[in-house]
């Protein structure tokens, strides 16, 4: 099946990375995470990761220009051709514009109605959820698998199930930092859901609920979506 591009979007700890992971794996096309990227980018200490090691730290958005240039270098990936799904992106309305023309112009693919237009599964979870989630999330440094202590722990505790590698806690996911992030997901990128509204390209679902259970309407909206 070629998948049209998908959009995952929702506040921080929605499950964006979880069901990126997993829908990417069951049609074997990559996740672009630009929050992944960026992390990568810090790591290393190119200067893209220099400029937006101190803004990430802080919880708000690093700037437009620099996200949708390494977005658009990323999408020059020949994996990209199938199709793919993008996690953390667009994050405002400047972005979603940007990547709205990027697609036309840029794309050699398209969905089943012939248009090259991205939609959206907006995951939509209870605040207090939200919180509990990223003060518990552990990620492997290694396969990027995602944990949590109180709902998906590891088998062992600290250890990832897959390579043995020990955990670590996103540098982001202490309190007054998750506390920013959920300002700048309300004020910059709430808009968002009327843009995608208004041009028909909206799926919601509870997100509330177990990850199999969201996966699997995860996949249905897919399916459903992609000829939107
Ligand atoms: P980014 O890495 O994108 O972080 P985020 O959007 O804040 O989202 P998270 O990764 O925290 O949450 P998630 O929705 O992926 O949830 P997850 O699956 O991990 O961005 C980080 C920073 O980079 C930003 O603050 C910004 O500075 C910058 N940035 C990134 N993109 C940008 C952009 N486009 N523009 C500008 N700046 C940008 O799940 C969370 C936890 O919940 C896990 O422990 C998981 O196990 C658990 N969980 C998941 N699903 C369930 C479930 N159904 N039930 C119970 N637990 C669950």
């Amino acid at each position: 099946m070629k998948i049209g591009p998908v959009i995952l979007f929702g506040p921080p700890g929605a499950g964006k990375g979880t069901q990126a992971k997993r829908i990417a794996d069951k049609f074997g096309i990559p996740q672009i995470s630009t929050g992944d990227l960026l992390r990568e980018n810090v790591e290393k200490g190119t200067e893209l990761g220099q400029n937006a090691r101190q803004i990430m730290q802080r919880g708000e958005l690093v700037p437009d220009r620099m996200v949708c240039d390494m977005v658009a270098e990323r999408l020059k990936g020949g994996d990209c051709e199938r199709g793919f799904i993008l996690d953390g992106f667009p994050r405002t309305v400047t972005q979603a514009v940007w990547l709205d023309n990027y697609l036309v112009e840029n794309t050699v693919f398209d969905n089943a109605n012939g248009t090259r237009a991205a939609f959206v599964l907006r995951f939509v979870v209870e605040y207090n959820a939200l919180l509990q989630r990223l003060t518990g999330r552990r990620t492997c440094p290694t396969c990027g698998r995602i944990y949590n202590v109180h709902t998906q722990p590891p088998r062992v505790a600290e250890v990832c199930d897959l390579d043995g590698s020990r955990l670590v806690t996103r540098k982001d996911d202490q309190e007054e930092v998750i506390a920013e992030r959920l300002k700048a997901y309300e004020a910059q990128t709430l808009p968002l859901v009327e843009y995608y509204h208004k041009r028909n390209r909206l799926l919601e679902i509870n997100g509330d609920r177990p990850v199999d259970v969201v996966t699997a309407e995860a996949l249905r909206a897919i399916e459903h979506g992609n000829s939107l």
